[in-house]
This record gives structure tokens, C-alpha cells and sequence, in this order.
């Protein structure tokens, strides 16, 4: 069954409406009239462009370098020329990269002007352009400066995903399976049995899967939306995963590998069961992702060293203890080092 899903979601500063489903054309269409001022890249809008709603465009770089102050400098004085007021709504059009800084954008420009967010990858669709969080790079640094602004709006237009490169789905796949682990068994069945399909984008797959998973990172924000403390579990993975990344491999890929050793951390800890530690790794096998850590252990360990999040020598590494069952244990990387040694 296919058909446009609703979704309203409170939050402390803001109601944010997601459709999945809907058509990338109609944003316009939001109440009341004000003028859109559209931020997208050179990628999103040759492919989608025709379809953008009516409105002066603003085109940023791609990929992480254009995660930067340069860029939203630049954005700045684009806004200036248009002379955009802060009842002009910016929407962004494109992955996590043109979300986040639509974002963070919106968010400043005199002190806060509306926001919507037409995410076109799976990734930004499933989780990104959910939950308030935005922000760019700097000195090299991931995501270090940033504010929380939650859209008016999030239309997610699954058609446009079929233009996606396999990897840029599996990105996405990375971040469902990971919600699923984190908060639904029966899910985490759903995605065993149709992995097939989403890979080769069926439409009402797709769109279960988009809305599940925004359902579900949408309830964690819900609970804890500056990040104090329960929003954590969304780490699941990343930890090491930002590490892996380092090394060379994509975001998916360093994320499920990440969330493999997660949950063989947490079976040999006694808290997951064999059974479910399988069922995870052969879910993300399934998705085409890898699961083993191929480069070594010691250089990942020294990567998550300078991670912006150890206190004390501490980190807040995320396990489950049953699927849908996270727990955040504070470990040092010592402690780490250890079970990666025994896992082997
Ligand atoms: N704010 C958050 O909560 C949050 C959560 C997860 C990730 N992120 C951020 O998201 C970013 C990654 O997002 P991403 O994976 O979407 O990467 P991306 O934005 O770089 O997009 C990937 C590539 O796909 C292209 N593209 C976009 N839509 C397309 C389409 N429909 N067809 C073909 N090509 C298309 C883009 O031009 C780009 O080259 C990271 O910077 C990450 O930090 C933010």
C-alpha cells in the first residue's frame, strides 16, 4: 500500500510535520504564503530541479568540505542580495549536508527565519532532517558548531530516491537498522524480510521503512531534545564508527561495522544474546554492509582518542541489552581494547 503518511511531532521549540510520500513540487503550498528561498547543490538541483517550487535558489558545494563557515558565509551574503526577512522560509533541498546547514542557516539568519526540509537521500530522509540538530565542520572537526531548530516541515518525496547511488541507500540502510536495534524488534524483522526491496527502491517498502524509522528517531528527540542524556542511544555504532570512518571507509559502512562490534561487545559483556547478535549482523550483511574490522584495532582506538565526546578518559559507549533495548555504559578505551582482543 502506498499513499502519503503523516506525521506530526512536537517538540519543546517547535511542530514539525513530516509527510512521507508527498511530491517534492508541492512545499509551496504550506500556509500562509511567505516567500521560499531555496538552498540546494549542484547534484539535487540538475536532477531535481525542474521540480523545485517557485523561488530564488541559492547553490552550495557538495560533500563535507562545503560543511563549512566559508560556505555559510557565503550563504549569508547571498541572503543579504535577496534581502531575505526572517518571515521568508528557507528550504532546504538535498542531503544531510544542505539539511544541516538549511539549518543552522535558518536558525541564525536575524535570529531565526521558518524552515523546511525536502531531504533527498535516504540517509536524510530516515535521519537527518529529523530532530532539530544542525551545525558545520571546523578545523577539521566534525559538526563543531551548531544549534537545534526544528522545520516547520519535512516533505520526504521517495521518488527522487531512484536516482541514489547503491552506497548513498546503504548509508541509509546503516541508519534504519541502527533505529531498529535501538527501539523495535519487530522492525528489525520487517528490514530481515525486505532489505531486498528497499535496495531496489519498491515504493511502499520504502515508505514504511522512512516512516518507522523517523517515528523512532523522532520519539528519542522527543524525550531528551538538547541531548542531555537520552539521545545518546542514537550513538549506537558511531562511537567507533566515527573512527572507522576515519580510516577511509563511507559512513555506512564504518557505522555497521561500528554496530557489529557494538553488539559482539555486549554478548560477550552477557547482556545480548547470541541469537540477537546474529540476527543484527545478519541483517546488515543482508544490506550489502560490512561487518568485520578489517584495518587494525589499535589505530581505531587511537582515532576515538581525540572523539570531542570522551570526559575523563570516558566514553559513553552504547549496547544493547536485547533488541530495541539500549543501555549506555560509561567504558574506558582500555576496557574497549579489551573485548575488541577477545572478539578478535
Ligand atoms: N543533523 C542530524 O541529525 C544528522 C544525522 C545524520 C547525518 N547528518 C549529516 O548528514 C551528512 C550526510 O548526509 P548524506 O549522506 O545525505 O550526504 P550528502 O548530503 O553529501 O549527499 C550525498 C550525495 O548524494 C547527492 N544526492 C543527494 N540527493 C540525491 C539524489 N536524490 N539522487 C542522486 N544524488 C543525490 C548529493 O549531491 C551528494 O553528492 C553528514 O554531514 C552528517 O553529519 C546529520
Amino acid at each position: 500500500m502506498s499513499g502519503v503518511r503523516e506525521l506530526e511531532l512536537d517538540f519543546k521549540n517547535g511542530r514539525t510535520i513530516v509527510e512521507i510520500g508527498g511530491s517534492l513540487g508541492r512545499i509551496g503550498d504550506l500556509p500562509p504564503n511567505c516567500r521560499n528561498i531555496i538552498l540546494t547543490d549542484g547534484n539535487v538541483r540538475r536532477l531535481q530541479g525542474k521540480r523545485f517550487p517557485e523561488g530564488p535558489i541559492i547553490e552550495m558545494g557538495e560533500g563535507e568540505e562545503s560543511k563549512s563557515f566559508e560556505q555559510v558565509r557565503e550563504i549569508f551574503s547571498e541572503l543579504l542580495e535577496l534581502d531575505v526577512k526572517r518571515t521568508d522560509r528557507l528550504v532546504g533541498i538535498g542531503g544531510g549536508i544542505v539539511c544541516d546547514i538549511a539549518g543552522f542557516v535558518s536558525s541564525t539568519w536575524m535570529r531565526g527565519m521558518r524552515l523546511a526540509l525536502l531531504p533527498t537521500t535516504l540517509l536524510a530522509q530516515a535521519d537527518a532532517a529529523i530532530g532539530g540538530k544542525n551545525g558545520f565542520n571546523l578545523g577539521g572537526r566534525k559538526n563543531m558548531v551548531g544549534t537545534f531548530k526544528q522545520p516547520e516541515k519535512v516533505l520526504c518525496d521517495v521518488d527522487v530516491l531512484a536516482t541514489l547511488e547503491q552506497d548513498e541507500l546503504r548509508n541509509g540502510l546503516a541508519e534504519i537498522i541502527k533505529h531498529a536495534c535501538i527501539a523495535d524488534a519487530s522492525f528489525l524483522e520487517f528490514l530481515d524480510r525486505n532489505i531486498d526491496a528497499i535496495l531496489a527502491d519498491q515504493r511502499a517498502i520504502m515508505e514504511k521503512a522512512i516512516h518507522d524509522s523517523v517515528q523512532i528517531k523522532a520519539r528519542i528527540v522527543q524525550q531528551d531534545e538538547l541531548e542531555s542524556g537520552k539521545r545518546m542511544v542514537l550513538n549506537l555504532g558511531h562511537t567507533l564508527g566515527h573512527a572507522i570512518e576515519s580510516t577511509g571507509l563511507n559512513h555506512g559502512e564504518a557505522v555497521s561495522i561500528g554496530m557489529a562490534l557494538s553488539a559482539r561487545i555486549s554478548m560477550r559483556r552477557g547482556k545480548l544474546g547470541e541469537e540477537e547478535t546474529a540476527r543484527i549482523i545478519s541483517v546488515l550483511k543482508k544490506a550489502g554492509l560490512p561487518t568485520e574490522l578489517e584495518v587494525d584495532a589499535g589505530r581505531v582506538l587511537e582515532i576515538a582518542r581525540s572523539d570531542k565526546k570522551i570526559r575523563e578518559g570516558k566514553l559513553n559507549f552504547v549496547m544493547l541489552e536485547g533488541i530495541g533495548k539500549p543501555v549506555v555504559v560509561p567504558t574506558t578505551l582500555e576496557e574497549i581494547s579489551g573485548d575488541l582482543n577477545d572478539i578478535g
